[in-house]
This record gives structure tokens, C-alpha cells and sequence, in this order.
């Protein structure tokens, strides 16, 4: 086997001291306290050994890697009928980009898109009697771990700034695709956008995607089918307008959050997570994806 502590330390190291970390999100003002210089790496393989390094089991604001839970949770639910309110095409666009939407007459190009979160937030909330706590409930369980919590400050903080999402549910409300009051849906999607957890804890609730719908404590959440396709819309989709770039430099599925973190994952190997706050122009970690870059490269392990 190869020694990957190894591996991540050294990839650590040769990223730590890195001038140019990019910036913090600061279009959420709660976000844009965080120190640049963080950074951790946790690696879990499919057996269940942990490998960490660096900042790995500091908390941090999950952002849009809550996107793949919550399609997770409401593809458990809803089954297929899901496609019928959102596509599953790359859109190439930046992830809160409204003209799109507006082209393709309120069908948001796909999940991970924040219109296609917002509508996914919307099924939630209309299958679900407590969606706050049921959703918490849900990522509790997938990653076996009850110290996983929401942010309410987050939560706050993008409530009041993020006029973008107020458009793309509106729009959506325009066209029918929004069964619900924009505020309620709003409320809970900036809520599951707040979801804190640490490297550790994303390998954790990420591991059904590497091993066909099973999570470790040997529950079956997805279908092998339902793994499959959330997996095929984190390679496409998970990255926006770079997500060619990663299938490019990093290859394999993966979903990127503003709050810096990134976890991807070798389908029957691993579950990699990293987080390091500044980001690229296009919204994703810059050090967390040349981390993953050198990973892949060093190991030999991607999908390609
Ligand atoms: O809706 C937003 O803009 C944020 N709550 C999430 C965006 C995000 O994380 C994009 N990912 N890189």
C-alpha cells in the first residue's frame, strides 16, 4: 500500500507557505474574518483508515458542498421526479449567474447551480414537516457524528446580503418553479448552506458516495443507481464554470464550497476532503485544488 500520510504531508508542506492563497468570500461578511492561511487535509479510504494533516479538524462553513446532501435527501424522497424541475447539464457559468435561468424559462441548468439548490431547498421543504431539523438529522446520520450544527450567524449574514438568490428564487417563482414562499425557501436553503463541519467530519458524511450508497455503519441511504448519478453530476457540475478545469487537473467527482472546502472521491478507494479559505475567481478553494491536483498525480489514483 502506498504511504499516503506521507503523501499528504508532503503536499501539505509544499502548499503551506504558498503567497498567493486567493481571497476569502466576502460577499457573505461572516465569512470574510476567516484566516487565508488555514489549511487541512483528512483522507479516508474505503476501509475506513483516516489519513490527516494540517487544519483538518477545524470547523469551517460548508457552503455549496450542503448542495449534494440536500439533492441526496431529496432524491431519497422524490425518486426521478426530481428532473422534471432541473436539469443535469454543466451550465459553464458562474454558480449564481440569473440569465440562464431566465433563457431556459425557470429550469435551473442543474442541482448544484444555486437556482437548481434553491428549487432542490423547495422540495425539502415541502416534503419535510421540520426541514431544519430534519435535514440536520439526515447529515447527522450519513456522517455519524451529532456535533454536526448549523451556523445561525451565517445564516443571518447571508439572509440580509444575498440579494442574488433573492432574484434566481424569484425568477424561479415567476416560471412555477417554486411551490413555496421565496422567504421559507430562502430561510432554509442560507440554513443548510451554514452546515459547519471540519475535513474529518466531510469524508465521514461522504463516504455513501464512494461506496455505492452504503454508509459506514453499513446503512443503506441512495440506490447503487442514485449514487451514480449524484456522483456523475459532482464531476460535471460540482466545480460551475471550472468544473472541466478539476475533471482536468484532478479527476474524480467532487463538490466545492465558498467557505473554502472541497471534498472529492475515488468511487471503492477514498473520500479526500480539503479546506483552505481563499478562494479563485471562480469561487472555488485555490490551494485545495492544486492540493488535489498533486494527490491524484502523486498517488496515480483518479477515474481517468
Ligand atoms: O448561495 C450562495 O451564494 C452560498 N450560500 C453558497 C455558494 C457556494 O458555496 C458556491 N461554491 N463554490
Amino acid at each position: 500500500m502506498q504511504d499516503f500520510q506521507q503523501v499528504i504531508n508532503s503536499i501539505h508542506k509544499q502548499l503551506k507557505d504558498e503567497i498567493n492563497r486567493g481571497l476569502v468570500a466576502n460577499y457573505i461578511p461572516e465569512l470574510s474574518h476567516i484566516d487565508v492561511n488555514n489549511f487541512g487535509i483528512h483522507l479516508k479510504l474505503i476501509s475506513g483508515e483516516n489519513f490527516s494533516v494540517g487544519d483538518s479538524q477545524v470547523p469551517f462553513s460548508i457552503q455549496s458542498i450542503s448542495k449534494v446532501l440536500s439533492l441526496s435527501l431529496a432524491f431519497q424522497l422524490q425518486g426521478n421526479a426530481l428532473w422534471k424541475r432541473m436539469d443535469v447539464e454543466p451550465s459553464g457559468d458562474p454558480f449564481n449567474q440569473l440569465s440562464l435561468l431566465e433563457l431556459e424559462n425557470g429550469i435551473p441548468r442543474n442541482p448544484f447551480i444555486n437556482s437548481g439548490a434553491i428549487v432542490i431547498a423547495d422540495i425539502l421543504v415541502s416534503q419535510l414537516k421540520n426541514p431544519k431539523e430534519e435535514f440536520l438529522h439526515f447529515v447527522r446520520d450519513l456522517a455519524n457524528d451529532q456535533t454536526i450544527t448549523y451556523n445561525p450567524a451565517v445564516a443571518a449574514s447571508e439572509k440580509a446580503t444575498g440579494y442574488t438568490n433573492y432574484a434566481a428564487a424569484y425568477l424561479l417563482k415567476s416560471y412555477q418553479n417554486l411551490e413555496n414562499e421565496v422567504d421559507k425557501v430562502l430561510d432554509f436553503y442560507f440554513y443548510m448552506c451554514s452546515l459547519e463541519m471540519n475535513c474529518e467530519q466531510l469524508t465521514n458524511a461522504f463516504y455513501i458516495f464512494a461506496n455505492h450508497g452504503v454508509c459506514q455503519q453499513n446503512k443503506t441511504w441512495l440506490t447503487t443507481s442514485q449514487i451514480k448519478r449524484i456522483n456523475a453530476i459532482m464531476l460535471t457540475c460540482g466545480f460551475y464554470d471550472e468544473a472541466g478545469e478539476f475533471a482536468f487537473e484532478v479527476g474524480l467527482p467532487g463538490k466545492s464550497g465558498v467557505g473554502g472546502g472541497i471534498v472529492a472521491l475515488l468511487p471503492n478507494n477514498f473520500v479526500i476532503s480539503t479546506w483552505s479559505p481563499g478562494l479563485n475567481p471562480r469561487g472555488n478553494s485555490k490551494i485545495g485544488m492544486q492540493a488535489l491536483e498533486a494527490f491524484t498525480t502523486k498517488t496515480k489514483l483518479s477515474i481517468f
